[in-house]
C-alpha cells in the first residue's frame, strides 16, 4: 500500500476541541522573558517595555493560555521580588539556569501583557524552595478581592480588580533530581495535598495540576505518579506530563514518529490516575496537562553547569526546520487525538528559547517553521474532534517498530470540516478522505508546510523562508476527498459541507 485512507463518520467523536489546548509557556530563562516578550526601549515596546511585536505575533499563533514564571525558575523563586514599583525590586540569583534575575518583570507585567494577548493564565507556585504559606499568599494576593494585607498590596500596586486566576501549577518537576529542593514522591504528594488545601481556601474555585513526572524515561515514570496521588488525589484536578523530542539524539525516523511516543506516555499517565481512582474508590476523574512539550536538541545542551551568571543570555535558541514543524504538527494532532483527557497542553517555551518566535534585541520578530503548524491548529480546530479511521503505509524506526507514515486528526465545526495531517515518510503521500455520513463537500482547500529541503529553517536574514503554502491537486470526488501530501509535512485540508 503506498497511498492512505481515511474514513471519518460524525457519529464517532474524541470530544470538544478544549479552550486551553493551544497553550504556550512563558519563563524567566534565557531570553524567553528579558529582549523576548519585554524589552523596555525597543522600538516596538510601548511604555510597558511589551514588545508590540511579539504580542502581535503570539495572537496570530492563537495562544489560549500561558504558563508562567517556570519552569525549573519557579522552584528558587520569590514571587514577592515581582511586584510593587520596579525600582525597589531586588536582583536575585536563579539558580535553575545560574541567571541574573532582576525581577524587572514580575506577576503584574506578566498579567498586563497577557491581557493584551488574550490568553488565560497557568500560574505555577514555588514548592521547591518554598511551600504551603507563600503559595496560599500568592493566590490572595492575585485572587482575594481587598482588604487583606495581600490582597491590599496588589490594589496598592494599581491593580483595584483581582485576576481571578483559575489554574495552578503544584510546583514544577519535583520528581527531577536538577530541581531546586526536589522532593520523593511521598514528601512531593504530602505538600501538594496541605498546598492545595490552602489555596483552595482563599479561593475554592482554583484548578490545581499536581507534577507528574518530568519525562517519561526517568526511571520512576508511573511509580512518581501513583504514589503522588494517593497523597494528593482529592485536591488536584489535573496532573502534568512533559517531554522534549530530540532531533539529534536518535536517528531521524525515530524523531520523525515522536509523537507515539507522547500518545505512550498521555495513555500511561491516564492509566496510573485511574488505577489510583480505582484503589480510591473516587468516581472522579483527572485530566492531563501537559504543560511543556516541544522539539528540542536537548542532547546538545551542556545542563546548568555550562552556564554561567548573566542577565538573559542566549540559552538553547534552537532553529528549527522543516522537519521539526511536521514533528509539532503531528504533537498537535496526538493532543487533539486525546483531548477527551488532555485539559491543557502548553508548548515550551514562546519567545526565543526552543520557541516558535525568535526576536533579536532591538531588531525584528520572526516565526520560526514551528510557528505554522501550530497557528493553523488552533486556528481552524474548532468544535468537536472526529476519531478518525486511517490506514497508512507504514516506516520502520528503531524505537517503536513500524509506525504509520501518516498522523490525522479532524475536527467538525457546524458546516466547517478541518482535517490536519503529517506525512512523516519520504515520499508524496496520497490520501482518500472517505466523508461517510457527514453531507456533501464543497470550497475544498489544501494548505501545506513543506519545502524541497526538509531542513530549510526560516532566519533573522530570512525570516519567509517556510511559510505555509496552497497545495495544488486537492479535489472532491463524489463522497471522497483526494490530495498528496508532500514528504515530510504538515498539512491542513478545509472544505465547507452542504
Ligand atoms: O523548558 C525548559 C525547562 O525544561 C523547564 O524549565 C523545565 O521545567 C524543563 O526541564
Amino acid at each position: 500500500m503506498d497511498s492512505a485512507k481515511l474514513t471519518l463518520d460524525p457519529a464517532f467523536e474524541v470530544g470538544p476541541v478544549g479552550k486551553r489546548l493551544f497553550g504556550s509557556f512563558v519563563e524567566h530563562m534565557g531570553r524567553c522573558v528579558y529582549t523576548g516578550v519585554f524589552e523596555p526601549g525597543h522600538p516596538r515596546a510601548g511604555e510597558d517595555g511589551l514588545r508590540r511585536d511579539v504580542i502581535e505575533l503570539t495572537r496570530e499563533m492563537g495562544v489560549t493560555a500561558v504558563r508562567y514564571p517556570g519552569g525549573n525558575f519557579v522552584s528558587n523563586y520569590e514571587w514577592e521580588d515581582g511586584v510593587g514599583p520596579a525600582s525597589e525590586r531586588p536582583t536575585r540569583l536563579d539558580l535553575a539556569w545560574r541567571q541574573i534575575e532582576t525581577n524587572a518583570f514580575g506577576l503584574d507585567e506578566f498579567m498586563t501583557w497577557l491581557r493584551e494577548v488574550d490568553a488565560e493564565p497557568v500560574m505555577a507556585v514555588n514548592l521547591g524552595t518554598r511551600g504551603v504559606k507563600e503559595a496560599r499568599d500568592l493566590v490572595e494576593y492575585a485572587n482575594f478581592p481587598g482588604g487583606t494585607r495581600w490582597s491590599d498590596l496588589r490594589i496598592k500596586h494599581g491593580v483595584p480588580e483581582p485576576y481571578g486566576i483559575r489554574v495552578w501549577c503544584l510546583g514544577n518537576e519535583m520528581d527531577g533530581p536538577w530541581q531546586i529542593g526536589g522532593k520523593t514522591a511521598d514528601e512531593y504528594g504530602r505538600l501538594a495535598y496541605e498546598a492545595a488545601k490552602a489555596m483552595r481556601r482563599v479561593d475554592p474555585g482554583l484548578e490545581l495540576v499536581a507534577c507528574g513526572s518530568s519525562n517519561m524515561r526517568i526511571p520512576t515514570f508511573g511509580s512518581w505518579e501513583a504514589t503522588v496521588l494517593e497523597h494528593c488525589y482529592d485536591q488536584v484536578d489535573y496532573i502534568s506530563a512533559h517531554s522534549y523530542y530530540d532531533p539529534v539524539g536518535g536517528g531521524r525516523a525515530d524523531f520523525l514518529a515522536s509523537a507515539v511516543e507522547m500518545e505512550q506516555q498521555i495513555e500511561g499517565v491516564i492509566a496510573t490516575a485511574d488505577h489510583v481512582a480505582a484503589k480510591l474508590g473516587s468516581r472522579k476523574r483527572l485530566k492531563v496537562s501537559f504543560d511543556e512539550w516541544n522539539v528540542w536538541s536537548q542532547s546538545l545542551f551542556g545542563g546548568e553547569g555550562s552556564l554561567d551568571w548573566e542577565h538573559a543570555p542566549r540559552i538553547i535558541e534552537e532553529e528549527y526546520d522543516v522537519a521539526g514543524a511536521a514533528v509539532v504538527g503531528s504533537l498537535l494532532i496526538t493532543l487533539l487525538n486525546h483531548a477527551d483527557r488532555v485539559g491543557i497542553a502548553c508548548q515550551a517555551q514562546l519567545a526565543n528559547v526552543i520557541a516558535p518566535i525568535r526576536t533579536e534585541p532591538g531588531g525584528p520578530a520572526w516565526r520560526q517553521t514551528i510557528f505554522h503548524p501550530f497557528a493553523l491548529t488552533a486556528a481552524h480546530a474548532r468544535g468537536r474532534i472526529l476519531r478518525v479511521q486511517a490506514t497508512a503505509p507504514a516506516m520502520p524506526t528503531e524505537r517503536y517498530g513500524e509506525v504509520p507514515v501518516l498522523a490525522t486528526a479532524a475536527t467538525l465545526d457546524e458546516d466547517r470540516l478541518a482535517v490536519f495531517a503529517v506525512n512523516r515518510g519520504d515520499r508524496p503521500l496520497p490520501v482518500e478522505i472517505d466523508l461517510r455520513g457527514l453531507p456533501r463537500a464543497t470550497d475544498l482547500s489544501h494548505v501545506t508546510v513543506a519545502d524541497d529541503d526538509t531542513g530549510a529553517r526560516n532566519t533573522e536574514r530570512e525570516p519567509r523562508r517556510v511559510e505555509p503554502r496552497a497545495a495544488g491537486g486537492a479535489k472532491i470526488d463524489g463522497d471522497r476527498l483526494t490530495a498528496v501530501l508532500p514528504p515530510v509535512s504538515f498539512n491542513l485540508l478545509r472544505a465547507r459541507l452542504s
